[in-house]
């Protein structure tokens, strides 16, 4: 095995396959985006072309300062039928690895963000008893072609995320697909999927601990940092246990714990309020970077395996607000590292202006910006405050 830099900190920026890399035509969102009726908002088309322009988008990164890269392999394209493993785009993933090395970036990837081949879709996806062993089957492959260059691996990206059904939309897609279901992985019976959903992160972590044993794996979850309003007690905890213990003590059989927060909740008597405290950001939602320091001590407690920040971020045209919410999340950060939460890493969301889901490319969550024209490359300061955090970075 090739010698590996052990960064001490993992300084970051993240993508998904589908939300930059262009063209996932084999991939079930690539066909709700084109359906009629469909909620989102315009097609993801070329994404960023990432696929073709990966190595200078890495280049970029590590030129910034940053020593991690966080990005997702493809499951529609590694395979694209049931069955049929393509070596030419598992090469392909080899090539982007390659690529993080040579540029002295260490690599975190991602198995699932999001998308999963149509044919998984309809046969439908995470709702079905079968879908463990298919997700355990694709992990072992990736492992076994290119897991001897993954310094960190996430089976499934915000394993616990639901997203209300939107049953027209599946049956279209069941009738596109001349099927009798249609399940994706955001719009699902969530009552059959989430219990799968963690079936299939330990069939996983099971099939990938077979091939490489030293490989560190885990899953990542959208976690908010749920408060009690003033003068209200006990509510916080219990629904922070209600929504996130089940999965978190899923993880402790892991090796860390990825934590993907953007938000709080504030809980009144009656349900949730909105904060009283905080300055409004300007698209009038609460600013609250330092949720990130309340959702990373939750996670802990409870999963007592390491802490990676997978993702954090705010969307956002206005950089300015960017690097304010990242100097105050890193704060919220940096303290319950000196209580003594053990945080190995902050990775940024997203490194490009990308395909936001239904909100298309509308929304900027990116430190680069891209032009949709001409796919070039514009940093923003806020890339460039991260990147002088990283170059300094000590915890
Ligand atoms: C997801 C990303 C998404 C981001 C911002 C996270 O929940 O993992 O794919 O773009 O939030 O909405």
């Amino acid at each position: 095995m090739s010698q590996r830099r052990k960064p001490g900190f993992l300084w970051g920026a993240a993508t998904a396959a589908h939300q930059v890399e262009g063209n996932n035509i084999n991939s079930d969102i690539w066909l709700l985006e084109a359906l009629p009726g469909t909620p989102f908002k315009e097609r993801s088309g070329d994404a960023c072309d990432h696929f073709s322009r990966y190595d200078d988008d890495i280049a970029l990164l590590a030129k910034l300062g940053l020593n991690t890269y966080r990005f997702s392999i493809e499951w529609a394209r590694v395979e694209p039928d049931e069955g049929l493993f393509s070596a030419a785009m598992l090469a392909h993933y080899g090539r982007v690895l390659d690529s993080c090395r040579r540029h002295g970036v260490v690599p975190m990837v991602t198995l699932h963000h999001f998308t999963s081949p149509r044919w998984f879709a309809a046969k439908g996806g995470f709702e079905n008893p079968e879908a463990p062993g298919l997700f355990a089957r694709y992990a072992r492959r990736v492992v076994e072609a290119v897991g001897d260059r993954i310094d960190w691996l996430c089976t499934i990206n915000e394993a616990n995320l639901t997203f209300a059904p939107v049953p027209s939309l599946l049956k279209a897609a069941a009738q596109a697909t001349g099927s009798d279901t249609f399940s994706t992985f955001l719009f699902s019976n969530l009552s059959k999927s989430k219990p799968i959903v963690r079936d299939c992160h330990a069939a996983a972590r099971a099939a990938i601990k077979d091939v490489r044993r030293d490989l560190p794996v885990g899953y990542t979850l959208a976690i908010d940092d749920i408060q009690d309003a003033p003068g209200v007690s006990g509510r916080a905890a219990r629904l922070n246990s209600a929504l996130y213990d089940v999965w978190l003590t899923a993880a402790r059989e892991d090796d860390f714990i990825g934590v993907q927060n953007y938000s709080r909740k504030v809980l009144g008597d009656r349900g949730f309020v909105m904060p009283q405290t905080g300055a409004l950001g300007p698209e009038g939602k609460d600013f609250y970077p330092a949720s990130l320091g309340g959702a990373v001590r939750y996670a802990a407690s409870v999963a007592k395996v390491p802490v990676v920040v997978t993702e954090n971020g705010i969307g956002t045209a206005d950089d300015t607000i960017r690097v304010r919410h990242m100097d105050g999340a890193l704060a919220s950060l940096r303290n319950a590292i000196k209580d003594g939460v053990e945080v190995r890493g902050y990775i940024h969301w997203s490194f490009l202006d990308n395909f936001e889901w239904l909100s298309g490319y509308g929304e900027q969550f990116g430190l680069v910006a891209v032009d949709r024209a001409s796919q070039q490359r514009i940093v923003k300061p806020s890339a460039r405050y991260l990147g002088k955090v990283a170059r300094a970075g000590s915890y």
